[in-house]
């Protein structure tokens, strides 16, 4: 199972509609899926006890991410870097971590032009940090208000193929670092 945070919590997200777009795309490569969003998140998660009692949607989430072989974050870019909430969520997230080893391929959502760039950077250094394996090959979708328009889902040919190249590679890191187990059926990708 492959899963996709979403990561922020803010109503009327947009980063919320890629990840939507996310799953199914990776559904369509015959990779199983589990949506994980913050936003579910109840407002507990900020208090001073949330690191002692954790809040059983935290320590939900964390079995689900626990269980994907690999993960997929979309994040948007908040005032340069990524969302409180997505830190406070990784901080949260019980020892040892399920990050660690853990494939991850990033994919970054902004208004601005730089598509989520510092947000995708300081997320990778912590990621680093949490002894993850990067996938290298990140997405940026910058002008992100003109990139959805009114529609639900990212339409423009050019950067539905760089979401389908980057989920394809990234099913392939996966695969060799945590081997699909053989009683899965899934269609095999051709090689790089
Ligand atoms: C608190 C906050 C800070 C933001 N800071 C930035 C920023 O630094 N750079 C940028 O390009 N967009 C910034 N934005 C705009 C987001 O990129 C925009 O809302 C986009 O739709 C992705 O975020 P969303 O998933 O919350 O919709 C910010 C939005 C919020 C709510």
């Amino acid at each position: 199972m492959i899963a996709i945070l979403i990561g922020t919590n803010r109503l009327g997200s947009r980063t919320r509609l890629v990840g939507a777009q996310l799953v199914r795309l990776y559904t369509a490569l015959g990779e199983p899926t589990h949506a994980i969003d913050l936003g579910l998140l109840p407002v507990e998660v900020g208090s001073p006890r949330a690191y002692t009692e954790k809040p059983a949607e935290v320590s939900r989430l964390a079995l689900s991410l626990g269980a994907a072989r690999g993960l997929v974050v979309a994040l948007p870019e908040y005032n340069g870097s990524f969302p409180g909430v997505l830190k406070l969520f990784l901080d949260l997230l019980p020892h040892p971590s399920p990050l660690e080893g853990k494939p991850i391929c990033l994919v970054g959502v902004a208004r601005g032009r730089f598509g989520g760039l510092r947000a995708v950077e300081d997320l990778q250094r912590h990621l680093l940090y949490r002894r993850a394996y990067l996938y290298p090959h990140s997405i940026l979708l910058s002008d992100i208000d003109e990139l959805l328009g009114t529609e639900a889902r990212i339409e423009d040919p050019a950067a539905v193929k760089r979401l389908q190249e980057q989920a394809e590679g990234f099913v392939r890191f996966v695969d060799r670092i945590v081997p699909p187990t053989e009683s899965r059926e899934k269609p095999r990708l051709a090689s790089p």
